[in-house]
């Protein structure tokens, strides 16, 4: 027998008492007894986004929300500025092409974190950018980018909105999107929000608001108008995803018991957990400089497979993790902690580390990782 568990960056669990939520009859969307849910979410989802204005859902995986920014907020013939430091900026700068968008792009090794001198400068020389798209984390190598530094370099310029891809960082970490002055916050269900996928949430500023009065590039289904308007009546412009809804409503109140605090101390301890039993079994981080607290990217080491490692968590101790994606590919290995996570996960996934890598023929000492990631565990 083996028992499957999701150690990805998304999907990651869910908890029994959202998947219960979730099993419930149908309710009917246009009912007063969803406009009430509805309305519980929107207070909820505010309370995760740290914001006062409106957090628009959508029935689509994050990547929806990410392109309604695009296309809610520019215009044909616009100019943005993308960082690309894996594949989740890479997927920005794809947007930006199929609508139309001219780009300048900040590239980073993957692994790093772009330099706010950067941005600061590439705005200096081209003061008509109009949106600048970065990711929080980017989930492909690990990386926490300083979204707070960025902030304040975009907030002095009124024609500039900075757009930041949350959806692995939401839940995870400090982003209080109204203090640090964020313009566009994207998440995703399947995260930190411990829900299966399929619901994008998206906040928008005010400033942010202005630039959607002028955009003209096509929307239909991801109108943000529209949505806003019929948000604030408790309802959808289209069918919502209804279950997942009743879903989000206890996976907020699970968030909201613990406290966006203490979620964000629990996520920090898991991730400084592992990291640590890392680089006690002389493995290498990927990202050891600015590394995200939803996940750590571990690399291979030589001699061994990556593709292997990966699959061995799967096929002999039910540990689905990830490994790496486009230039990544078998020489990383991915597993998260974010969203439904305690501590004995990670003491599992670092015990299971040490059994693989054995069992490849990897000088290991069995125990190593287990103990430095319990003393962090233990740390005060
Ligand atoms: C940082 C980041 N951006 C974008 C996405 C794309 O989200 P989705 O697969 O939900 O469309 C993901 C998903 O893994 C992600 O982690």
């Amino acid at each position: 027998m083996i028992k499957k568990q999701l150690f990805s960056p998304g999907p990651t669990p869910v908890p029994e008492r959202v998947l219960l939520a979730m099993a419930g009859p149908v309710l009917h969307h246009r009912d007063p007894a969803y406009e009430e849910l509805f309305q519980e979410v929107r207070e909820g989802l505010k309370y995760v986004f740290q914001t006062k204005n409106e957090v628009l859902l959508f029935a689509s995986s994050g990547t929806g929300g990410m392109e309604g920014a695009v296309c809610n907020t520019l215009s044909p013939g616009d100019h943005a500025l993308v960082v690309i430091g894996g594949k989740f900026g890479e997927r920005w700068g794809e947007l930006c092409k199929v609508y139309g968008v001219d780009f300048t792009s900040i590239d980073v090794i993957w692994g790093e974190a772009v330099e706010p001198v950067l941005i600061e400068k590439a705005l200096d020389a081209n003061p008509s950018i109009k949106a600048v798209f970065i990711q929080a984390s980017e989930t492909s190598t690990g990386v926490m980018h300083p979204i707070k530094e960025i902030a304040e370099i975009v907030k002095r310029r009124d024609g500039t909105i900075l757009v930041v891809d949350a959806i692995s960082a939401l839940g995870v970490f400090e982003l209080p999107m109204d203090t640090w002055g964020l313009d566009i916050v994207i998440s995703g269900s399947q995260k930190a929000f411990m829900l299966p996928p399929g619901l994008a949430f998206v906040a928008l500023s005010d400033k942010a608001w202005g630039f959607v009065e002028k955009s003209t590039l096509p929307k239909y289904y991801f109108n943000f108008k529209k949505e806003r308007a019929n948000a604030q009546k408790n309802q959808s412009q289209f069918t919502p995803a209804i279950s997942l809804v009743v879903g989000l409503r206890e996976a907020l109140k699970m968030i909201k018991e613990e406290g966006l605090d203490d979620v964000f101390k629990r996520h920090k301890k898991l991730a400084q957990a592992t990291r640590e039993a890392a680089k006690a079994l002389g493995l290498d981080l990927l990202a050891p400089k600015s590394p995200s607290d939803a996940l750590t990217a571990i690399k291979v080491p030589d001699g061994i497979d990556g593709k292997k490692l990966k699959a061995a968590f799967e096929d002999r101790y039910g540990l689905i993790i990830a490994g790496g994606q486009s230039q990544l590919s078998g020489k990383i290995i991915r597993i998260a902690h974010l969203g439904y996570f305690q501590p004995l996960d990670i003491i599992q996934a670092v015990s299971t580390l040490e059994l693989i890598l054995k069992e490849m023929g990897y000088p290991v000492e069995l125990g190593k990782g287990v103990k430095a990631a319990e003393e962090v565990l233990t740390s005060e």
